[in-house]
């Protein structure tokens, strides 16, 4: 056999292997419909220098970037956020806010491929530009929520972690960590909740603070619910912004879905107030979806500083758990009808129906090549068929064809007309 050609980390869709992509994909854009979200798209290409300005150094280095002929240094979509930042831009003195937009992007990046993480995904967009309001957010993490449960999943699935990176920076800041050390505590406290603590322990103990500093990263670790922030001294817009947030959680009836989680901040660079990530309950995989509040990505595109927040949701960690629960569907082909010739001489009446039973929606199929009626009946069971419809010539004189029940056998012999009305 040829070596394989296939790239690393990509998928070959089978139509069997897209349909279940299509059935996430058609969850995720009704969802996001019955919101009130538009749907758009932006370049597979962008420059490279678009993701150089904020995203962060962890995504810069699993760019798939290239020179073109003329030169210029590009790259692959890594995400879609610095694309809606600098379309949104180009409009944002015309258009109406709030902007709420979605997209299901393509993307890549040049990862290690392993369980749930690929070169290439699909990524659910929703983003809500120019609103500052707590419950812009909230309104976005309910499509994410609501997302799931029209895929079957619930609370015993999983959990939605909040945080809000005003609240963690503002408590650093307060107990004397400067700005420029805070990126690497972040990834730390960002990793505590993902391996184990002793390791955490360790990196706390290399980053190098005083007993004071430690004692109080200590105490911030330990917060658990909204109850122990709300007993802690220590306030900031961060903290209100959070409990503001988790009321409207439980107004909006997401209660059960939601935990505060501190060790929430977010690999890219850009986010502000509210994040969050979304993670499956039982197989501890990456995260399903991760998003929050980048206030300030606009500004840095050339537009004014214009509030937004949103999410990004992959379809791999997602697959993997639906096909583990069983909620994807078993694939099958849909074709309504199969036609039937009994000689060559019927086809032109054969093609014609096929027109118009398919120009009034119905999935039809023939034999391409001249066969006897039995290896066509043949092939229209195969084809998963509910009908054959037979057209032999002493029916055709008089207007009729015999339309055949492939699941029970039963024949019947009709008007033409009335079989494609
Ligand atoms: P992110 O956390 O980098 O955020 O990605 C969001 C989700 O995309 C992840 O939780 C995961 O499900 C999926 N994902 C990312 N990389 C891979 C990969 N290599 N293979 C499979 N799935 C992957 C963002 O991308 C932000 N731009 C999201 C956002 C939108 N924030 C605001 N608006």
């Amino acid at each position: 056999m040829k070596e394989d050609l296939t790239v690393r980390g990509m998928r070959d869709y089978y139509p069997a292997v897209f349909s279940r992509l299509d059935h996430i994909v058609q969850a995720w854009r009704k969802t996001a419909l019955s919101y009130g979200f538009e749907e758009f798209d932006g370049p597979i290409i962008e420059t490279l220098e678009l993701y150089k300005i904020k995203s962060g150094d962890e995504i810069t280095s699993q760019l798939y970037n290239f020179k073109d002929k003329g030169g210029r240094q590009l790259a692959l979509r890594p995400e879609l956020t610095p694309t809606v930042a600098r379309m949104v831009a180009k409009i944002q003195n015309e258009a109406p806010k709030p902007i709420k937009w979605f997209s299901i992007p393509r993307c890549m990046r040049y990862e290690k491929p392993q369980r749930g993480r690929l070169r290439e995904f699909f990524q659910f967009n929703v983003d809500i530009i120019g609103e500052d309001e707590g419950l812009s957010d909230v309104e976005t993490i309910g499509v994410a929520i609501d997302s799931l449960v029209s895929l079957g999943l619930g609370s015993d699935d999983f959990v939605v972690k909040i945080n809000n990176r005003d609240f963690v920076s503002g408590y650093f800041e307060q107990i004397g960590i400067s700005e420029e050390r805070t990126t690497r505590l972040y990834k730390i406290i960002d990793n505590a909740g993902k391996i184990d603590p002793s390791v955490t322990d360790q990196q706390i103990e290399e980053f190098g603070l005083t007993k004071d500093q430690r004692r109080a990263l200590e105490q911030y670790l330990a917060i658990g619910n909204t109850a122990d922030l709300e007993g802690m001294k220590y306030t900031n817009r961060g903290k209100e912004a959070l409990l503001e947030i988790f009321s409207y959680i439980d107004s909006a009836g997401f209660g059960q879905f939601c935990a505060l989680d501190i060790t929430i901040v977010r690999g890219l660079d850009y986010y502000t107030g509210t994040v969050y990530e979304i993670f499956d309950k039982g197989e501890r995989m990456r995260a399903i979806c991760g998003g929050g509040r980048y206030n300030h990505l606009l500004r840095e595109f050339g537009g004014a500083e214009v509030p937004a927040c949103g999410f990004g949701m992959g379809d791999v960690v997602l697959g993997e758990i639906l096909d583990k629960k069983g909620l994807l569907p078993v694939y099958s082909k849909k074709v309504d009808c199969f036609l039937v010739r009994i000689t060559e001489e019927q086809l032109p009446y054969l093609l014609e129906a096929a027109r118009r039973l398919r120009r009034k929606g119905h999935v039809v199929e023939y034999a391409y090549r001249p066969l006897g009626v039995k290896k066509q009946m043949a092939k229209a069971s195969k084809s998963g068929a509910r009908t054959a419809m037979i057209f032999g010539a002493e029916e055709l004189r008089e207007g009729k064809v015999i339309l055949k029940d492939l699941s029970s056998g039963e024949e019947n012999t009709v008007e033409l007309d009335s079989a494609l009305a």
